[in-house]
């Protein structure tokens, strides 16, 4: 049986945690706290998990630079369930709400107004990706398809495939920002490898940043929010964190009554996505799962003491960035491979490649070589095929100079 020493695991999500981390956790689960009950057993509303809350919105704030204020430019950091798919949702009823507040508002409550000013809301998204697609999707079937600009299609520029983010003069966002509900992109695209190099412009902008959260910094005044569910660079499976600026929560902006919302035919989300009301609640409003908020500022407390740069993540970003960059050398260094994204646009966190100009039996015979060694996860996502190295900030150094080892090894036929 092989040890957690033997193997490498480069999967998309779930993914691997830092060793010491579950080692510690195991213990917790145990006995937390020398309190003789463990940390899945103590009730949330308890003084431990109050603490454990303030912890990780603390290690957060520091890696990423999250303002703290109860003014309009501070931000509040959430803790939610239902994952990013859960967000996707959440980030429609909430900035359609206050849409339609702001715009109540502006007519003084004229309802037949506002029932026409409605009919020109968009809500704009960037589909560079699978994952922005997906949102894009529950966008229409919750507010209406009518009500949805594709400002880019990234398949529209590559031979209607995922691969490449477009030029920003090609988009195409909706004219009139005062209509714009929000503009919505996936900062990296995980089935598809493509990650933005900065973010994008566009009024109220939303980022899924689920899978490269905490492997750069990131220019957090810019957005409106900022959500990520944990399981690939933060913590175990269970928890979604968002970021959310207070210019967009009560009582810096209205929300509109859930009455009016169905009276012009727009939806009214359930409580448990509802950010004004875990806001509200210090992210208690239901039974949270402590344990999995734990891990997460067990995480961000090592960042911060390996932490020397500032930003304190760019320490962070600098391994990531060096890992992939040897993966890609690797890569690029040999005809038996080919990257699927464009160039300026791959992605740190999810390397998407073909192994022999995308040929079955050797993208077989390059995991099967792979898992022989114990280098795990690495088959690319049932929808696009081919091979998919994930390499999350737990990914050691030491498991991505073994994968390039290998690589070499495969592509000069010694294997
Ligand atoms: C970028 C991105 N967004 C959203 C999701 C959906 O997350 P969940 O499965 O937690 O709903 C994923 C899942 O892998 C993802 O990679």
């Amino acid at each position: 049986m092989p040890s957690r020493e033997d193997v490498h695991y480069f999967g998309a999500g779930p993914a691997p945690l830092p060793t010491a981390v579950l080692e510690e956790a195991s213990k917790v689960l145990l006995n937390y706290n020398d309190s003789g009950i463990g940390i899945t057993e103590i009730s949330h509303r308890s003084a431990d998990a109050n603490a454990i809350l303030a912890h990780t919105q603390s290690g957060l704030r520091q890696l990423l630079d999250i303002p703290e204020s109860d003014g309009p430019d501070g931000y509040q950091i959430l803790f939610l369930q239902g994952g990013g798919s859960g967000e996707f949702s959440a980030v429609v009823y909430h900035m359609v709400s206050i849409w339609v507040a702001r715009k109540a508002k502006e007519l003084g409550g004229d309802e037949d107004k506002l029932r026409e000013e409605v009919k020109k809301m968009k809500l704009d998204y960037l589909v560079t990706g699978s994952w922005s697609l997906k949102a894009s999707q529950e966008a229409a079937r919750l507010a209406g398809a009518e009500h949805v600009n594709i400002v880019t299609d990234s398949r529209k520029h590559r031979d209607g495939k995922f691969g490449t983010i477009a030029s920003p003069d090609t988009y195409t966002p909706t004219a009139d920002t005062d209509a714009t509900a929000l503009t919505y992109y996936c900062d990296n695209e995980t089935v598809d490898g493509v990650e933005f190099q900065a973010a994008p412009d566009g009024a109220n902008l939303v980022a899924d940043m689920s899978s490269n959260f905490l492997s750069r910094p990131v220019d957090v005044r810019k957005h409106a929010a900022i959500f990520g569910g944990a399981q690939k660079n933060i913590g175990t499976t269970g928890i979604t964190i968002a970021i959310v600026s207070n210019r967009i929560l009560p009582p810096h902006t209205p929300m509109a009554d859930a009455g009016l919302l169905r009276k012009l035919g727009l939806p009214v989300g359930p409580v448990v996505l509802d950010w004004p009301t875990i806001a509200k609640n210090n992210s208690l409003y239901n039974t949270l799962p402590i344990f999995d908020v734990w891990i997460a500022g067990q995480v961000m407390q090592k960042l911060l003491d390996a932490s020397t740069g500032s930003p304190r993540i760019a320490t962070q970003q600098s391994e990531s960035d060096r890992k992939a960059a040897t993966l890609y050398a690797e890569l690029d260094g040999s005809d038996a491979y080919h990257v699927v994204p464009d160039n300026s646009v791959r992605s740190r966190m999810n390397l998407c490649f073909r192994v022999r100009g995308g040929d079955a039996e050797a993208e077989k015979a390059f995991l099967k070589g792979a898992e022989s060694r114990g280098l795990l996860g690495l088959k690319g996502h049932r929808s696009v095929g081919g091979i998919r190295c994930s390499n999350y900030n737990a990914v050691p150094v030491s498991a991505v100079e073994k994968l390039a080892k290998y690589m070499k090894e495969f592509a000069e036929g010694k294997i």
